[in-house]
């Protein structure tokens, strides 16, 4: 709580509510973050165990991961913290309302552990994944998300995504 003045939302309340800002320090992943990242992305996607998690990220950086398009993963690392999040931010030639002519930068997945949400680690992230894009040499950047995961679309939203379609995925079993 601070001095009466102006709410965080803007409005006059008479108190100030000043959401905390944290200090992250966006950086690209090593080896050494492997046990951390791998946490972090099973948290994120857990149908892969700690194991596998850990063989991706080898994979990733050796270079080994996409054949044709680099793919990067950033670290957020939080004051005197373990790393709090990532993203991981590769080129695709294509993503559904982009401009076809183009590879555009396309954010795989991004993290920010629960207890840390909030305070700016996610939009540095991504601010990272961006930066890296353009120098790329995108102008765009795209991204997808769960249909149920309304804080995902808030997020995507509020950092300046827009929705341009939505798709239902299928699979069949060929006999
Ligand atoms: C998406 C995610 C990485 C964002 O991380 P974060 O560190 O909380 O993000 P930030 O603190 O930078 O928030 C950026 C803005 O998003 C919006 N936002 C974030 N959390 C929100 C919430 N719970 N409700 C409404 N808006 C929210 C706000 O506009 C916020 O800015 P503000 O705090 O200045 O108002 C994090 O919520 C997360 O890990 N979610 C689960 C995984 C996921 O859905 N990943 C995306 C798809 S792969």
């Amino acid at each position: 709580m601070g001095a009466p003045g102006r709410s965080a939302d803007g409005a006059h309340t008479g108190y100030s509510r000043y959401r905390i800002r944290a200090m992250s320090i966006v950086r690209l992943a090593e080896l050494s973050d492997r046990p951390e990242l791998a946490r972090l992305r099973r948290a994120l996607w857990s149908d892969g165990s700690l194991e596998e998690h850990e063989k991706e990220i080898d994979a990733i950086l050796a270079g080994d991961w996409s054949p044709i398009f680099p793919y990067v993963i950033f670290i957020a690392d939080g004051a005197d913290a373990p790393p709090v999040g990532f993203v991981e931010v590769t080129l695709r030639s294509r993503a559904d309302g982009c401009d076809p002519s183009r590879p555009v930068g396309y954010l795989e997945g991004w993290y920010v552990a629960e207890s840390c949400r909030r305070r700016g680690h996610g939009s540095d992230l991504l601010r990272a994944a961006e930066d890296w894009a353009r120098r790329q040499g995108c102008l765009e950047m795209a991204s997808d998300t769960w249909v149920d995961s309304s804080l995902s679309q808030r997020v995507h939203e509020a950092l300046g995504f827009e929705v341009v379609d939505r798709v239902v995925n299928y699979r069949k079993t060929l006999s």
